[in-house]
């Protein structure tokens, strides 16, 4: 017998968690809770990213239309922030990076030095977003980056030898709970330098009619999203749900502000994942919660990057006032 030890690195335990794995025990933690959830970033397979690009296109989805208007019209306030230093443009959740080629057209045009460096989860919109920008921008510096969040925040230590605005648009900060955003933030800050910017997308508060019907859409969109999850686990994890014994619902909570979508099982059912070696049992009526897609008001806004360490430079509002990039400083101590 001889006693032994090993320290674990990271390449050791690429096998252990790899993605399918996470997505299993996800989904088998996520369907033994007494309320039975799956985590939002699971929606985002090649199907689910697409129809996410169609829901942007519905004329119910204000988000995406003022988000471009905030874009085009203040696109001068990005440019003036790097005061012509050389910097990184990182955007978390780049998607189809239709919105962001507006500042990257704009910045080409003024001459600015950077590169583009879009991280996102899904490999299929990054394989679409890199030939769109070979073709739209052939002179744009291009680094993409397929990792979730959290590790791609990591990702951006190794971007410090020079200034960066790091974009996180569409709201997409609102599909973290209140705890994950700020551990969100917080990383965030702890990968960036005294001084680099960040730019966050915010849905504000407003006439709940308004948010409803972007969450419950008259062409069924939402609904197919909301349903691709189970038709994804079916897929990844041998499940045998049956789309047609759920629906998609979604309301809105005034008091922590969060639009919230459920998978409701219209009857009482069983269903087997194979590679789980499970079955889970559903009551007729009993939801699965599968997205929060928190609302704020100016003062969260202001209490939220002060407590993850940023200072605010600047609210850039659409004309609706239903929404606004915030640009956020990060303050450190040098
Ligand atoms: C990506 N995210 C900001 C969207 C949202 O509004 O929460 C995802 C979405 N869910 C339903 N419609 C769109």
């Amino acid at each position: 017998m001889s006693a032994n030890y090993r320290v674990l690195k990271d390449k050791d335990l690429e096998k252990a968690i790899s993605p399918e794995h996470t997505f299993s025990s996800d989904v088998l933690v996520g369907l033994s809770k007494n309320i039975k959830r799956i985590p939002s970033y699971y929606f985002y397979d090649r199907k689910g990213s697409q129809l996410f690009q169609k829901i942007m296109d519905l004329p119910e989805y204000y988000l995406t239309p003022c988000e471009f208007e905030i874009l085009r019209t203040k696109k001068e306030e990005f440019s003036r922030l790097m005061k012509g230093e050389p910097f990184n443009l990182v955007e978390l959740g780049a998607g189809d990076g239709r919105k962001t080629s507006i500042l990257i057209d704009h910045f080409l045009k003024r001459g600015l030095q950077f590169k583009y460096v879009p991280i996102d989860i899904s490999e299929s919109a990054m394989e679409g977003l890199t030939r769109f920008l070979g073709k739209e921008f052939p002179h744009l510096e291009v680094e993409g980056i397929v990792a979730e969040y959290f590790d791609g925040i990591k990702w951006l230590n190794h971007l410090n030898y020079r200034k960066n605005l790091v974009l996180f648009l569409g709201s997409s900060l609102g599909n973290f709970d209140k705890i994950q955003s700020r551990v969100f933030l917080h990383n965030l800050w702890n990968s960036l330098q005294n001084g680099d910017y960040v730019v966050m997308g915010f849905d504000l508060k407003k006439e709940i009619n308004l948010m409803l019907k972007a969450y419950n859409d008259s062409q069924g969109l939402t609904s197919e999203f909301n349903l691709n999850l189970l038709r994804r686990i079916n897929r990844e994890l041998g499940g045998n749900f049956d789309l047609n014994k759920f629906r998609h619902y979604s309301s809105y909570d005034v008091f922590t502000g969060a639009m919230e979508s459920y998978l409701v099982s219209l009857e009482k059912q069983t269903v087997f994942l194979e590679t789980i070696g499970q079955s889970f049992t559903f009551e007729e009526w009993e939801p699965i919660h599968t997205e929060y897609s928190y609302k704020y008001l100016e003062s969260d806004i202001i209490s939220l990057a002060r407590e993850t360490g940023f200072g605010i430079e600047k609210q850039l509002y659409d004309s609706k006032k239903y929404f606004v990039d915030s640009i956020w400083r990060v303050e450190k101590a040098e």
